[in-house]
């Protein structure tokens, strides 16, 4: 019988936004019951943000809720705290992303969750760890701003950028990810449930440990690989340098339309193909070019000469023919050109799915392929879809489900 990762794992959804339910949708792929808890009447405040259909779900939600039930239930009133208690006793897993201090405030501090189930792992997402934040709320664009994303992105005289990746919401989920994971695997030898933290800021300065390294070769000198020369105590915003040790940059390809780019790395291996690529058979043994030491002193005008010839070609042309003669590189891909990618539905990390509210949408499926637990895709639940199947198998009768109904409990 086909079995799953995470089946029999039961997960307490409490979360909204991006950074909770990022982490719960992952879950749920690998096989987990995730039951996600929304406001009654109004949900997950992404059901109506940035909505592009009349009344239906928005891709906001729909694209961070696969594979999850939905319980809508008022965690404010008499009859919800009873079933959020039901809930707590018979889940394994608890996972919120509400301002500082919410869940205590409406009576689920940690001590009360453990004495409720002490086989409960707790997780719970915030801006910051303990310390000067810890009281503040956080977005995606803060965790950037204050993880050292924003400070190292852009070009060197243009102004801290925040980058497209959701490095502080979905790049957060996935150090929680791992955490509740190593939290039940735990729990296997102990036998009890512990508390899982993560923050955002620490998240997104985890994913920018490579500038915290160069923060650090600052101290020993210049750093070589960088555009700008011109450095203050602080690592400067790089534009398109490589963050790696091999030089890279994006060039410009046929016939010239904004994303008409590819990212050329230069190993020290790839200088002689290169430059047979492009003509330039002299540069090969040209002392001034010859090493990668030789290089770094003029990293432009390398660039500039490979990108004499990419400018001709189109980026999958240069694609196909650097990878030929074994150099990296890549095409920069619009999301048009990602998707409209065949090859990504054939593998079936896009999925088309149908939603009744909005017809189909294109939904990414799982980015971790494990062989023996297969995922399946699937739509969204509807705001309080599953709420009655859930009451039932807490046991309330019609009559008492009907009755929290008209109390506003779910
Ligand atoms: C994202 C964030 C800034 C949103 O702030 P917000 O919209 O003000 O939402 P909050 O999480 O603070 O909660 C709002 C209220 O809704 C209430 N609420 C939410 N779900 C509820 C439910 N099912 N029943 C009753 N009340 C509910 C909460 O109790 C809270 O009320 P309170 O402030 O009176 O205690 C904030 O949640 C946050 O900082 N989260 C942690 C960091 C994070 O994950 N950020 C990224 C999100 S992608």
């Amino acid at each position: 019988m086909e079995t799953k990762a995470l089946q029999g794992v039961r997960i307490l959804d409490m979360t909204h936004v991006q950074a909770g339910p990022s982490a719960t949708q992952l879950m749920a792929w690998l096989g987990a019951d995730v039951i996600k808890v929304e406001m009654p009447g109004r949900g997950d405040i992404t059901r109506s943000q940035l909505r592009d259909v009349p009344n239906a779900d928005s891709l906001y939600f729909t694209m961070l809720n696969s594979n999850k039930r939905s319980l809508t239930l008022n965690m404010k009133t008499p009859e919800g705290k009873a079933l959020l208690e039901d809930l707590v006793q018979r889940s394994d897993v608890l996972i919120e992303n509400f301002g500082p201090g919410v869940l205590a405030r409406a009576g689920f501090d940690w001590d009360h969750l453990q004495d409720l189930n002490p086989r409960l792992v707790y997780a719970s997402i915030k801006g910051f760890g303990p310390g000067p934040y810890a009281d503040c709320k956080a977005y995606e664009n803060v965790a950037q701003c204050m993880g050292g994303s924003a400070s190292t992105t852009g070009d060197a005289d243009g102004v801290p950028t925040v980058t497209g990746a959701q490095i502080g919401d979905s790049g957060t989920g996935v150090h929680a990810v791992v955490g509740i994971l190593a939290a039940l695997l735990q729990r296997e030898h102990t036998g009890r449930g512990q508390r899982v933290e993560v923050a955002m800021q620490d998240a997104v300065l985890n994913l920018c440990r490579v500038k915290l390294r160069d923060q650090q070769r600052l101290a020993n000198g210049p750093l070589r690989e960088y555009p700008n020369q011109d450095f203050g105590d602080h690592v400067p915003r790089a534009g398109n340098a490589s963050g790696g040790g091999q030089p890279g940059a994006a060039l410009r390809c046929a016939p010239g339309g904004p994303n008409d780019y590819v990212y050329v790395i230069i190993q020290p291996q790839g200088w002689e193909p290169l430059m047979r690529l492009c003509g330039r058979e002299d540069l090969i043994n040209n002392p001034d070019y010859a090493t990668p030491e030789a290089r770094l002193k003029h990293l432009a005008d390398c660039f500039a000469v490979i990108e004499k010839w990419t400018r001709g070609i189109s980026k999958f042309d240069v694609m196909a023919a650097l990878n030929e003669v074994d150099v990296p590189c890549g095409p920069i891909l619009s999301m048009k050109d990602l998707i409209e990618d065949e090859s990504l539905y054939q593998r079936g990390y896009l999925v088309e799915l149908e939603h009744p509210q909005r017809g189909n949408y294109v939904q990414l499926g799982c980015p971790i392929t494990l062989s023996a637990s297969p995922v399946q895709v699937e739509r969204s639940p509807l705001l309080g879809e599953h709420t009655e199947e859930i009451l039932e198998w807490l046991g309330r009768t019609p009559a008492q489900i009907a009755a929290m109904k008209l109390a506003g409990a779910v």
